[in-house]
């Protein structure tokens, strides 16, 4: 890569393919001043079903194309890719891309949000197959809150559901109220349910629709923006190589025009998207 490093450029965006869309319309809402730039790898979504080296190597491949076209800092709006892909490239390889630079995630800072929210401390999580495995949402929760119970459900075919733009239709409604029953079942009393894959509140009217009452179910979107907003006034020395001019771009590994009418719908704008090959 060839960077130069005094350079201001947006702030990237990443996800496997429209669910980190629900990240960035509330990051924007939150931080409207700053540019950004949206990468969306459809063409090999989802990466709940693959396995940690290759969400890994997707991942980094994917931060490095964002570094490249001037990002300073770069979100993961994506579980997944936060469970599997995240501590290794912040602990291996950007101390050899730059050490200055960041990538940071959507996990840690739902986990530190839900402490708030929960009242009996008795947690569920959806996620992908692949962010279910990594226990990471355990593992965060634990370490925060020794005292909270966690459960966790994997749904394989909500992102799939979003992706091949059936959200809306009487499939999700199926798969929906049968991911609902297998979580719920597993404790009668569970307070609070976090959406743990950027795609999930996608699906948001038919899991109200299905939701027992009385559970209170987390989109990360508003809490990762506020995260940010808190992370960019404690590192000015970060926020310097962030441009602000109020822009947003979208890049996709799919056909563009495909990306572009779905996008539209879900960041409420006109959307035109580019093609990148990773
Ligand atoms: N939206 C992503 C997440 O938050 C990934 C979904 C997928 O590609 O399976 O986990």
């Amino acid at each position: 890569m060839d960077i130069d490093k005094n350079h201001i450029g947006p702030i990237g965006v990443f996800d496997s393919g429209f669910g980190g869309l629900s990240i960035l319309r509330e990051i924007r809402k939150t931080l409207p001043q700053y540019d950004y730039l949206f990468l969306g790898d459809n063409a090999r979504a989802p990466y709940g079903t693959r396995s940690f080296e290759i969400v890994y190597e997707f991942t980094l491949q994917a931060v490095k194309y964002l570094f490249s076209q001037g990002c300073h800092l770069v979100i993961l709006a994506c579980n997944t890719a936060s469970a599997k892909a995240l501590r290794t490239i912040q602990q291996n390889d950007l101390p050899l891309i730059d050490p200055s630079w960041r990538v940071l995630g959507v996990i840690r800072p739902t986990v530190e949000a839900i402490g708030n929210i929960s009242k009996n401390g008795h947690v569920g999580v959806f996620g992908t197959p692949g962010t279910v495995l990594s226990q990471s949402y355990d593992i965060e929760i634990a370490h925060l809150y020794p005292n909270f119970r966690v459960f966790s459900h994997a749904c394989p075919m909500w992102v799939p559901l979003v992706e091949n733009r059936e959200a809306a239709g009487d499939g999700a409604d199926f798969f929906v109220r049968k991911d609902i029953g297998a979580l719920t079942s597993q404790c009668p009393d569970i307070d609070t349910v976090i959406l743990g894959c950027t795609h999930y509140p996608l699906l948001m009217p038919k899991i109200r629709q299905y939701m027992p009452q009385g559970i209170q179910v987390i989109e990360q979107g508003p809490i990762v923006a506020e995260s940010l907003k808190d992370y960019l006034a404690r590192h000015p020395e970060i926020d310097v190589h962030c441009s602000k001019s109020g822009s947003c771009r979208y890049l996709t590994t799919d056909n563009a025009d495909k990306f572009s009418s779905l996008a539209s719908i879900f960041v409420n704008e006109t959307v035109t998207a580019s093609k990148i090959t990773l």
